[in-house]
């Protein structure tokens, strides 16, 4: 009996070194364990370096379904391969009837800390229970500790009653007099003008312009950015926030308008603010898109893709989520997802590093494997 116990033993410890060995490396498109050797369960997020560590939060999914059961999950990591669970950073609510009541829609959960507020500010795109995707808010939650629990506040359309901030007084008067009625079908030639010249950025003025897919990106003078699909994707959005993070200043900018871009991701180098984001085809991948500029308030210049190589023309069968510097480098990671609708728990994390043309511009090529040099 004792040795029987012994081989049990030995056997459970073979187990749990198995799982809780190192890597080495990372394996884009592989299954990602975490240090219970579960598959990390953190979609459409982010990664955020505080004091000696990275923070990867991303949507929990369920194995089955669309809707969100947990939350938002939080994982820790100080050499960004080998990654601990740190459990739910923001947790749905059981409460019957709340906006992020359990069975709603959290995606794309973006963290930012605020050195002036001393927070961490995590911003998501929420769908409200029941109601598929018409809601398109984007939900605020604030912690003291990157690993939360984070405090949700409230969600919101931005910018209700503003107008983007390179509209002209013309312009407005040209919105205005634009008629929905009149442009029922999508895509003829006069239907794209009038999205141009803001149709439904207009009928969304009331209430706010629509937030879906979206991204944070804090630059270099700690000014916050919110970039979200709004105009039924149409259009993006760049949208400077509060100092605190909280809430919008009403200086906006749109976008590409009528360009159908979602997945917004966005870095800085040298000067140059370059956006990673990918057209609107659901669940399935598409050939990205690339923008640059050398002010986040434009003027944005359309590129082709920087996916290169085979399978570019579907961005390598993924769709952005985020780009971060490993820090103390001049590494960016292109953070991206490939989605898997029928169990979104097991879509697999695609990290590729960012490498450049002679002229500096972004490209990304696959890789089965890489190291990070920490
Ligand atoms: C594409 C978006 O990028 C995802 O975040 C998600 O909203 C799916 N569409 C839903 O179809």
């Amino acid at each position: 009996m004792r040795s029987m116990m012994a081989v049990a033993m030995m056997l459970w410890l073979g187990v749990n070194t198995v799982c809780a060995q190192a890597l080495t490396a990372i394996t884009p498109g592989e299954v990602w364990p975490d240090d219970k050797g579960e598959h990390i369960n953190a979609h459409g997020g982010n990664v955020m370096y505080h004091e000696g560590t990275y923070y990867w939060y991303g949507e929990n999914r369920p194995a089955r379904g669309f809707t969100t059961e947990v939350g938002v999950g939080v994982y820790s990591s100080k050499d960004l391969m080998n990654w601990k669970n740190e459990g739910v950073a923001l947790a749905v609510s059981e409460t019957k009837g709340d906006v992020i009541e359990r069975g709603c829609i959290m995606e794309r959960p973006k963290v930012v800390y605020n050195p002036t507020t001393k927070k961490f500010v995590m911003l998501f795109h929420l769908e409200l229970k029941g109601r598929g995707y018409e809601a398109a808010r984007v939900g605020f939650a604030v912690s003291d500790t990157p690993t939360g629990p984070f405090k949700f506040i409230r969600s919101l359309r931005p910018n209700a009653g503003k107008w983007p901030m390179d509209f002209t007084k013309r312009d407005i008067k040209r919105a205005m007099a634009l008629d929905e009625a009149k442009y029922k079908e999508w895509w003829t030639p006069e239907w794209r003008r009038a999205v141009d010249e803001g149709l439904l950025l207009k009928r969304d003025l009331p209430g706010g312009q629509m937030s879906r897919d979206m991204t944070v990106f804090v630059d270099d003078d700690g000014t916050a950015y919110h970039i979200h699909s709004a105009e039924e994707n149409l259009t993006l959005n760049i949208a400077e926030l509060t100092p605190d993070y909280l809430d919008y200043t009403g200086r906006y900018i749109r976008l590409a308008p009528g360009g159908h871009n979602e997945a917004p991701t966005i870095f800085k180098r040298n000067g140059v603010y370059w956006m990673i984001t990918s057209g609107c085809t659901g669940w399935d991948p598409n050939e990205a898109r690339m923008f640059k500029s050398k002010s986040m308030w434009g003027p944005w210049e359309q590129l082709p893709s920087p996916f290169r190589g085979e399978g570019a023309n579907k961005s390598f069968y993924t769709q952005g989520t985020y780009i971060f510097k490993i820090e103390g480098t001049d590494q960016y990671i292109f953070m991206a997802d490939r989605w898997i609708p029928r169990s979104l728990k097991n879509s697999r994390h695609i990290w590729l590093p960012i490498e450049y043309d002679t002229d500096g511009t972004p490209l990304l090529f696959w890789k089965d494997s890489w190291t990070v040099d920490n």
